[in-house]
């Protein structure tokens, strides 16, 4: 069965506001010759503030899509500093990405959390892109598919078969994310096919159809064999998303995979 193939930019927080536009113009530049052949989607996660602006530039370019980093689980209130999944739909965007690493390590978002901040993207519309992965340690101590299953089960497994129908999963391990280190296309895909594997078993059929992407030290170099893996529908890429062309690169490993 035929998967939605995505390679998605997590810009973090990085780039001042014109280095934001020259960005999403050097790749629509760049990726002009694919929109004839739109096979994949290309999802770019700014800074919130720039949802809007980066949604104008990329709006007549039916290829690429807009995410945010982040949502917070209410629909409006007094939550200053935060921003809700209604709040994201009318810049425009489609996506947000729901438990990146950082967000749970950093700022101390829990399965519960998650799962609240899950169901607030899909009431607003927002297709969730949701993050899941395991540290060094836990790999070390052959924790990694606990780990990975207590994420999904916590955090996702709540969700109806149609409200699963519009999540995108990304298996990021932690040790790989920043590093330079990536998961060997072994790794990843004995990963993404496990992740496949309890998907079958609470939504059945679905689970063909829901794109997987690997993130963690995605580049040029090292994407189109991670790509190759049958279990692997993209990428989710921080570091090399800032830069136009390794970018590009990435989304062309996508389209010979
Ligand atoms: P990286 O980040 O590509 O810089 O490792 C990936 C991510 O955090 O989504």
């Amino acid at each position: 069965m035929s998967r939605t193939k995505i390679v998605a930019g997590n810009w973090k927080m990085n780039l001042v506001s014109q280095e934001a536009k020259d960005l999403v113009n050097q790749l629509i530049e760049l990726c002009k010759p694919l929109a004839d052949n739109p096979k994949v989607r290309i999802i770019l996660a700014p800074a919130s503030v720039y949802l809007s602006s980066v949604f104008t530039q990329v709006e007549d370019h039916p290829h690429f899509s807009v995410s945010a980093q982040n949502l917070h689980e209410g629909d409006q209130g007094a939550f200053t500093g935060e921003i809700s999944g209604s709040m994201i739909r009318s810049t425009g965007a489609s996506f947000v990405l729901v438990g990146h690493s950082e967000r749970r390590t950093l700022f101390g978002e829990t399965d519960s959390t998650l799962a609240a901040k899950t169901n607030a993207a899909i009431r607003n519309g927002l297709s969730p892109i949701f993050c899941i992965g395991e540290s060094l340690e836990e790999r070390e101590n052959e924790k990694t598919f606990d780990i990975l299953q207590s994420q999904l089960m916590n955090g996702l497994f709540h969700l109806s078969l149609s409200e699963m129908a519009g999540v995108i999963i990304a298996y990021e391990p932690v040790w790989a994310i920043g590093t330079g280190k990536t998961a060997s296309p072994e790794q990843a895909q004995e990963v993404h096919a496990f992740i496949r594997r309890l998907l079958t078993e609470k939504y059945g059929e679905l689970a063909q159809r829901i794109p997987i992407l690997y993130g963690g030290s995605v580049n040029p170099g090292n994407a189109e064999t991670l790509f190759a893996c049958p279990d692997i529908d993209g990428g989710l890429v921080g570091g090399a998303s800032l830069k136009a062309q390794d970018f590009h690169a990435i989304i062309q490993a996508m389209y010979k995979g």
